[in-house]
């Protein structure tokens, strides 16, 4: 598969959730936030993560179907934490996807309620009976989605994030706020995937690594992108980086530094698949795509 049939799947999906039909126990949708909640997730976006979950159940023979669900919830995650991510009180972004941002187009508390709104929405997909997963592996998926976007996942990272920009933290700090801003969500897409599947627990912690080490490599090809690169390229303002004083390996180390350390993590992430018996052709590809990713 590629990750424009991805996207196309996820977005057909989240249309199908994001729209007018009242789930049992809810009273009534307010069409402004729901309005909001769409622009903050459809129409853009790679769609990176919902390729990973289902790229890696496919090579775990995991279910299709419950890979999808598994991989619109995340991506519902994902795109509350851009929304909040582009808040004045945050990065204070005004484009994201080639659009105004949330609150831009709408107004601050709008894009706050329309991030808590698919935050929530995203444990509604996972826990929902439509999704064919036991019991018992609904209940691994939520609790590690839980673990991998709170306090000491994305939202601590994002804390984090925040903090450096008064105090700036060393190698090791860097690191630790992106694999929890960043790395966190696209580890837990590698590891869903052999959730969903039949991974053993030698393949399960292959992939955690795998996702762990993309997930490093692609907030570093973010920071160096914001560098290099231009908003029309990227759907959002570069350069901002260095204006905010954000903490980044590539404003400690430069972009030659950078793209070694790319090289790198590509020939790790890409020995960790092969130490496993299974068809990784296309997870391979995804490394790479990640890693050398020109927006
Ligand atoms: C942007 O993520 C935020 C970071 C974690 C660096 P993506 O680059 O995956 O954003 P979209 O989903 O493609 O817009
Ligand atoms: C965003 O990192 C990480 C999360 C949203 C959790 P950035 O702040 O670098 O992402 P962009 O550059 O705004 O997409
Ligand atoms: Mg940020
Ligand atoms: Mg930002
Ligand atoms: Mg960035």
């Amino acid at each position: 598969m590629k990750l424009q049939n991805t996207a196309k799947l996820i977005e057909q999906e989240l249309k199908t959730v994001l729209s007018e039909d009242i789930l049992q126990g809810e009273i009534v949708r307010p069409d402004h936030l729901m309005q909001a909640m769409r622009h903050g997730s459809l129409n853009g976006g790679k769609r990176l993560r919902p390729f990973l979950v289902l790229e890696t159940a496919k090579s775990f023979n995991g279910s299709s179907v419950a890979a999808l669900k598994v991989a619109t919830a995340l991506e519902c995650i994902h795109c509350y934490s851009l929304v909040h991510d582009d808040l004045p009180a945050m990065d204070d972004d005004a484009l994201r996807r080639g659009q105004p941002t949330v609150h831009i187009a709408f107004d601050e508390a709008t894009a706050i309620l329309a991030g808590d709104g698919l935050l929530t929405y995203a444990f509604d997909v996972l826990s929902a009976d439509t999704t064919p997963l036991s019991a018992e592996k609904k209940i691994k998926l939520i609790s590690s989605l839980t673990r991998a976007s709170g306090l000491g996942g994305m939202v601590g990272g994002q804390a984090l994030d925040l903090a450096a920009e008064k105090t700036a933290p060393d190698e090791a700090g860097i690191l630790t706020l992106q694999q929890m801003k960043t790395g966190a969500l696209i580890r837990y897409a590698c590891e869903a995937g052999a959730k969903i599947g039949d991974a053993d627990n030698f393949e399960h912690e292959t992939m955690s690594n795998f996702g762990r080490i993309i997930g490093q490599a692609f907030q570093l090809a973010d920071d160096l992108l914001d560098v290099t690169s231009d908003a029309k390229t990227m759907g959002k303002n570069t350069g901002k980086d260095a204006d905010r004083g954000k903490a980044t390996l590539v404003a400690l180390h430069g972009a030659d530094w950078a793209r070694a350390k790319l090289v790198e993590l590509a020939e790790e992430a890409k020995t960790l698949l092969h130490g496993m018996n299974r068809d990784t052709k296309i997870l391979e590809e995804t490394a790479n795509f990640v890693i050398f990713r020109d927006r």
